[in-house]
């Protein structure tokens, strides 16, 4: 385990979805003991720390994303004591264990909500969420026209104890999922208190889901689109939150943070100045459709970003709203290569293109500098699953749309670990939450693991080459493909130097620790540059890169 306070700047974090990685009491849903029973696999792949998506009590409207208490654990998931002999364990195995908060909205079913329910309109309860008078002449219309990212009002009334119809509270997701107020100094203390909690119980750090959302502009003005307006200009009060979470993880040295933020580089940036947060999801390299110009600027723009401020960046391929990777690219011409939080369009295409693609922008996530994210089952290759049977869906995208939008379930199907049949050893009983479709047989953890030329081989490769080559993850990138070439070639051409190479200082030295990190995503085979290819997502016929394939080149031969 690294020992640097900074580990977090070029660490491989590994993202589990707690319901969907190990069942380990047979109720067909994930659990904490079952991560810890999966740290070996974990270990033995390569990654630097888990990120667990929320595994606290909650009311089950999405995926744990409403927290019903932020300081315990899901009895369907565990105990607090299971959380601390994972956290124990994986520090023992030389992990580091990040949690999510959730700081936007909490669960209706939390107690500060339930108790704002019960306290009359401008009681200090109520001030806790956002809760606005209705307009019309009996407030029987919602304060403004914003809408809910989940689709429909982001409004919902309520009936006031003494049951009269009553004021409106404000959530930007599902009703059920109330948005906090804060500007309440009761609502900065509770989360200075859950920090504290998850931190004094050993916790490396937090993703902080819609972090730049939560500030709003409380004179609830129409908007033209029906878009709420969130500021989060350098001047927004939302940094002076993230300054004092800063403070008090600055506490426990060695703790790190990483934003959920959907916004633009630059505003990211912001959020990431010193003083505020450690890092931002990369969702411009996780959205960039199959297009070598519009990947060539989307790393550069990111990189540009975050150097500006002295951030780390970070790379995304995939994570739980996300369609799987090796179905998202699977389309003709890249086209599906766009953001895809749904499943519809992601069986078409073929699935050998999709999964050479998902491959190379692997190879780019993990050489790139900056810390890389996976998704657990990526390495596996995992296909989105569209099939799954409506009455087992549980995403508010699907429920809320009515079924037409496919929603983010089939990104979220259990793990196959073994065997040659569902639940393939995620579970012991005969169903799991979201069933698994009886092809993964081929694709479990255990086949592939016995397999060389599989995706697993393959990701164990790039994780192990990733930790003993200088250029790769902690290097700097000296040279970049400009999206106007790139749009020629449909080549992007990384060049990274170690940094002990760039000490070096003088041209011989320099350019002898120099590496190449080609991604071919045009049609026919490119050139290779000379040298010596260290790794490559295909075997290779002489110095030519077939397309959808990337390589990783030394360019002197060592
Ligand atoms: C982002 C999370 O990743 C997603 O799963 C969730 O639905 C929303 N935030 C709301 O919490």
């Amino acid at each position: 385990m690294s020992t640097s306070p900074e580990w977090w700047r070029s660490a491989v974090v590994y993202q589990v979805y707690p319901r969907s990685f190990q069942d380990t009491t047979g109720n067909g849903v994930g659990d904490i003991p079952g991560v810890t029973a999966r740290l070996p696999y974990l270990s033995d792949l390569g990654v630097d720390a888990l990120w667990l998506t929320p595994f606290y009590p909650s009311g089950g409207a999405d995926g744990g994303y409403d927290v019903a208490d932020y300081c315990q654990v899901d009895s369907q998931l565990g105990t607090l004591s299971d959380f601390d002999n994972l956290v124990a364990a994986a520090h023992a195995t030389g992990l580091r264990i990040i949690v999510d908060l959730v700081p936007n909205h909490s669960s209706h079913l939390h107690s500060l909500f339930q108790s704002a329910l019960g306290a009359p309109p401008g009681s200090p309860e109520r001030d806790a969420y956002l809760f606005a008078d209705g307009t019309g002449t009996d407030g029987s219309n919602p304060p403004n026209n914003w809408r809910s990212v989940f689709g429909g009002s982001s409004w919902t009334r309520v009936t006031e104890p003494d049951g009269s119809p009553g004021q409106w509270y404000y959530h930007l997701f599902a009703p059920e999922q109330p948005d906090f107020n804060w500007e309440s100094p009761l609502v900065q203390r509770y989360f200075e208190d859950v920090l504290r909690f998850w931190l004094s119980r050993g916790v490396d750090g937090f993703r902080i889901d819609v972090s730049d959302a939560l500030i709003k502009d409380t004179a609830w003005p129409d908007t033209a689109d029906g878009n709420p307006l969130i500021p989060k200009d350098s001047a927004s009060p939302v940094h002076d939150i993230y300054r004092r979470f800063r403070q008090i993880m600055d506490e426990y040295p060695g703790t790190t943070s990483v934003l959920e933020t959907g916004a633009d580089e630059d505003t990211v940036a912001l959020f990431l100045r010193p003083g505020e947060m450690h890092q931002a999801f990369n969702f411009r390299f996780l959205k960039c459709p199959w297009d070598a110009s519009a990947l060539a600027s989307a790393i550069a723009e990111s990189l540009g970003a975050t150097s500006a401020v002295g951030a780390p960046a970070t790379w995304v391929v995939e994570n739980h709203d996300t369609a799987r990777a090796a179905s998202r690219y699977a389309g003709e011409g890249g086209l599906a290569g766009s953001y895809v939080p749904s499943s519809t369009t992601a069986a078409q295409g073929a699935p050998d293109r999709g999964l050479a693609r998902a491959k190379s922008l692997a190879v780019l996530a993990l050489s790139l500098p900056g810390s890389a994210y996976l998704y657990a089952g990526q390495e596996l290759g995992l296909p989105e699953v569209t099939d799954l049977p409506d009455e087992t869906r549980t995403d508010p995208v699907f429920l809320r749309s009515g079924g037409a939008i496919l929603g983010r379930d089939g990104c979220r199907v259990p793990l196959p670990w073994e065997g040659a049949a569902p639940p393939f050893g995620f579970s012991n009983a005969p169903q799991t939450w979201l069933p698994q479709p009886p092809g993964w047989a081929s694709l479990t953890a255990q086949k592939q693991g016995e397999d060389e030329a599989s995706t697993l081989s393959f990701f164990r490769r790039l994780l192990r080459l990733r930790r003993s080559h200088p250029a790769l993850g902690t290097g700097r990138l000296v040279a970049l493909t400009d999206p106007a070439s790139a749009a020629e070639s449909h080549v992007v051409v990384a060049t990274l130097e170690s940094e002990a190479a760039l000490a070096l200082g003088d041209a011989s030295g320099r350019a002898a620790g120099r590496t190449q990190v080609v991604v071919n995503l045009g049609q026919c085979p490119a050139p290779l540059p000379q040298g010596r290819v260290v790794l490559a997502t295909t075997e290779l016929e002489g110095a030519q890169l077939p397309a959808d394939c990337a390589a990783i080149v030394n360019l002197y031969a060592d």
